[in-house]
């Protein structure tokens, strides 16, 4: 469920209609609902609620500080897989002790970063990054807490481009050599294990892959502790999916999840946590429009919006599925009719759908695309001097820009010219 309503046929987010937005920022721009991401966040805490836990945002889904102070004033924790999202974290408010810090390639000053400033573990991918982390921790006289995160070897039945638990996979370590790296771990002088981590995959729609994960953690853990390791905490990543396509897709809810980890982890007697990210920001936002050009081709006609692939790139990068709809909300009944729905950028890839069935709109009208609030602005970029398009935070009947469009000035004196031209 989200906060993004027609009212008297038109798209409101939360108490604002969205073209009085569209006329204030003009287009395209990102909007976000304060009580969805809310609303989301809770499902996930009331879900393991009874189990002492942490919901630790993954903030690479949308990190705006607007949004991140939101989560974090209601509680969350997060996520983090680099310096600078460790220092969107802080800069928002987020104590260090409810910062987990993720990813394969943490580098020696973003280790030092994290220390410093205060972590509540690193989640190990590796044995040298292991190694690097024990140095930095000693060479600041500190302790690092850390899980491993292993890689359960585990068909997440998602999209290649994002299914991170497979052998194959560059995430993690086996799990069958847990045991050895573990035993490394408790060797080493700055390191303090504390737990496990598993991270399987993104936009999963089915439990089965992720019980499959956590029954193999289960047996870990009890593994781990017979060899003398003390494991009190277990991350579990995120990944559960979102219906994209609210006509055919039903993935598992958050309160069937938090009821399968119970089942499967609850006797263990281990602190949980969990790093959802799309599923907390997915539905929470939309992506504004306006059609430039309604265009006959020879077999087809195409919608020419003003926002394009830089500006949302997953149909491009995953051919990704996001509900298109009219802003003004269409008459029942009315004919549709199918276009191709484009950006104005000069490739093919830069297209959003095909053939999709689409009241009858004009150059002017504005469309939304559904879903748009995780890995859609966070992905964006200039491509073809395009500006990054601005995020607005809908809260009640308020809404502020949270980040603004830059000029074409601000653009181009990024570039700095070397004296010799
Ligand atoms: N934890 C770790 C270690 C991760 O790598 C990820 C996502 C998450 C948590 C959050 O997963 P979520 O709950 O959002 O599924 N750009 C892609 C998604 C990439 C996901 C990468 N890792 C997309 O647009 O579909």
């Amino acid at each position: 469920m989200d906060h993004f309503l027609y009212r008297d046929g038109a798209l409101f987010a939360e108490d604002v209609p969205i073209s009085e937005i569209a006329a204030a920022v003009g287009t395209p721009f990102y909007v976000y609902s304060t009580a969805t991401l809310l609303r989301h966040f809770k499902l996930f805490d009331d879900a393991l609620e009874g189990t002492d836990h942490l919901v630790c945002y993954a903030m690479k889904a949308a990190s705006n500080q607007a949004i991140l102070k939101t989560l974090a004033q209601a509680g969350a924790g997060m996520d983090v897989v680099s310096g600078g999202e460790y220092l969107r974290a802080k800069a928002a408010g987020v104590p260090g002790d409810k910062i987990v810090f993720s990813g394969v390639g943490k580098t020696a000053d973003e280790i030092r970063t994290a220390l410093t400033g205060g972590i509540r573990q690193f989640n190990v991918e590796s044995e040298p990054e292991m190694e690097v982390i024990n140095a930095v921790a000693l060479e600041l006289g500190v302790i690092a807490p850390i899980t491993v995160r292993v890689n359960p070897d585990v068909d997440a039945k998602t999209h290649a481009k994002i299914a991170t638990g497979k052998s194959e996979n560059k995430f993690g370590i086996p799990i069958s050599r847990a045991s050895e790296v573990y035993a490394r771990a408790a060797s080493l002088p700055g390191l303090e294990v504390i737990g496990i981590d598993v991270h399987i995959g993104s936009q999963l729609t089915e439990l089965e892959p992720f019980e499959l994960a956590y029954n193999k953690v289960a047996e870990l853990t009890e593994r781990l502790r017979a060899e003398g390791h003390n494991i009190r905490r277990l991350d579990l990543g995120g990944g559960l999916g979102i219906p994209y396509n609210r006509s055919n897709d039903a993935p598992p809810l958050p309160v069937e999840y938090g009821a399968m980890i119970q089942k499967t982890l609850g006797h263990l007697g281990c602190e949980i946590e969990i790093e959802p990210g799309r599923l907390i920001a997915g539905n929470a936002g939309l992506m504004v429009s306006k059609v430039i050009y309604v265009k006959s081709g020879e077999d087809r006609d195409f919608l020419i919006l003003d926002g394009a692939m830089n500006d949302l790139i997953r149909p491009a990068m995953y051919e990704a599925h996001h509900d298109i709809v009219a802003v003004q909300e269409p008459e029942p009944g009315v004919e549709r009719q199918p276009y191709d729905i484009v950006g104005p950028v000069c490739e093919t890839g830069d297209t959003f759908a095909k053939q999709r069935n689409m009241p009858p709109l004009a150059p002017g009208d504005l469309v939304a695309f559904r879903s748009a609030g995780a890995y859609g602005a966070v992905m964006s970029s200039e491509y073809n001097t395009r500006p990054l398009i601005p995020e607005v935070l809908v809260n009640g009947d308020q809404f502020a820009v949270i980040r603004e469009r830059p000029s074409f000035d601000e653009i181009i004196n990024r570039d700095t010219i070397p004296e010799w031209l």
